[in-house]
């Protein structure tokens, strides 16, 4: 069974030696675009590249605003902030998740709590969500959500669309209502997934997205927040352009900022990817097809997406039987010069987050021991 995926993968990915997890492509007007900006002398963030890859941005997920920065985690963190995350607050995730989840929770200098995932989205579960509101939360005077335990407040809730695969949000966002608690969606890995026919990060009050190289498209690094509020959008710019009072000439800042926009020049890749992102993501979902088929009659389970949505399929997911069968096919598939990975250490099992709170994680630690990626890339020679 294992060889006989080597053979298919090597199908998939001709000449490729080692057949990587997820590389770029760059198949479109990259380099007219940043010659482009280098003969204009606009490679920084200001200019018409970082303008136009908001405004596509914008357009194609059905969001009023989009604002570029220089990577996910600082649009999650600039997000969190704006949302009204303060230092020694609380904030909701999950688990089963990539660490600049965490980390941007912690860059707001608040702590995270993890509560459990679903086991068919991978995303953090409604259910346990709710439970874990109702037996571990009171409400303030001004009614804060509040942590009984720790009588910290809970300030906002940050789901993730695990792999591209979208996540119960709407019934996320109910909850977060219920408690007064805002919801920022993590959907770096989900730009071009839907969820009952809307962009994942559009549900809450801002979703991020990632452009590192690794994602189905690329800026070589970079981020966005996408938002429909308008004020929301506002603070964001603001924040992350060192807070400087817009004037022709005065340099006056009326904030502790940032510098986190992103450049002109990663901006003028981004135009360019998202110009053929149709094409990727047709490219995707019939590599998604090959594997479901591949795997239909075998006794490894292929990870499709879940109920009522449509996924970019960024990276496929296998789940194995336990975890010796996943550490023997993560060993031959190494030896065979084939990337392959296992899903993520859970965060509550790091050094860094240890101590922090949870609610039961069965599901979580089950696909932990069993989840696998297999190679994803945009297959050229399709
Ligand atoms: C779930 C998740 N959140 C956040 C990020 C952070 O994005 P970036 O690498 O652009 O900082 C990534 C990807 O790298 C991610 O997969």
């Amino acid at each position: 069974m294992f060889n006989k995926f080597i053979e298919l993968v090597k199908s998939l990915y001709p000449g490729m030696d080692p057949i990587p997890l997820h590389a770029p492509v760059f198949m479109g007007k990259e380099k007219e675009y940043l010659n482009e900006c280098i003969d204009s002398t606009y490679v920084s963030y200001v200019g018409k590249y970082v303008t136009k890859f908001e405004e596509m941005t914008a357009e194609y997920v059905g969001a009023k605003y989009a604002i570029a920065m220089v990577n996910g985690t600082a649009a999650l963190q600039i997000a969190l902030q704006i949302a009204g995350v303060q230092s020694y607050d609380e904030v909701i995730t999950q688990p089963l998740t990539f660490v600049a989840t965490a980390n941007a929770i912690a860059h707001t200098a608040a702590m995270p709590v993890f509560i459990d995932v679903d086991l068919d989205t991978m995303g953090m579960s409604p259910d346990k969500l709710a439970d874990w509101l109702k037996s571990n939360t009171k409400f303030s005077k001004n009614l804060d959500c509040i942590n009984k335990i720790t009588n910290k407040r809970i300030s906002a809730i940050v789901p993730m669309h695990t792999f591209g695969h979208p996540c119960r949000i709407d019934e996320i966002i109910d909850i977060g209502s219920k408690y007064n608690i805002p919801v920022i969606e993590d959907s770096a890995e989900s730009l071009g997934s839907f969820y009952k026919g809307k962009h994942t990060g559009t549900f809450g009050l801002a979703g991020i997205l990632s452009y590192n190289g690794n994602k189905t498209i690329t800026t070589g690094g970079g981020g966005m927040i996408i938002t429909n509020d308008e004020d929301f959008a506002k603070k964001a710019k603001h924040i992350t352009t060192t807070g400087k009072i817009p004037h022709k000439w005065d340099y006056v800042h009326d904030v502790i900022a940032y510098n986190y926009r992103l450049t002109n020049i990663n901006a003028a890749i981004g135009v360019a990817q998202m110009e053929l992102f149709d094409k990727y993501l047709i490219n995707k979902r019939e590599t998604s097809n090959i594997y479901r088929n591949f795997f239909k009659d075998s006794e490894i389970n292929y990870f499709n997406e879940p109920l009522n949505s449509s996924s970019n399929y960024w990276l496929n997911a296998i789940i194995l039987k336990g975890k010796e069968e996943k550490d023997a096919f993560l060993t031959y598939t190494h030896d065979n010069n084939i990337m392959t990975r296992p899903i993520w250490r859970l965060m509550s099992k790091l050094g860094m987050y240890n101590l922090c709170q949870t609610s039961n994680l069965d599901n979580a630690n089950w696909l932990e021991e069993r989840v696998v990626n297999i190679p994803s890339s945009y297959r050229i020679k399709s």
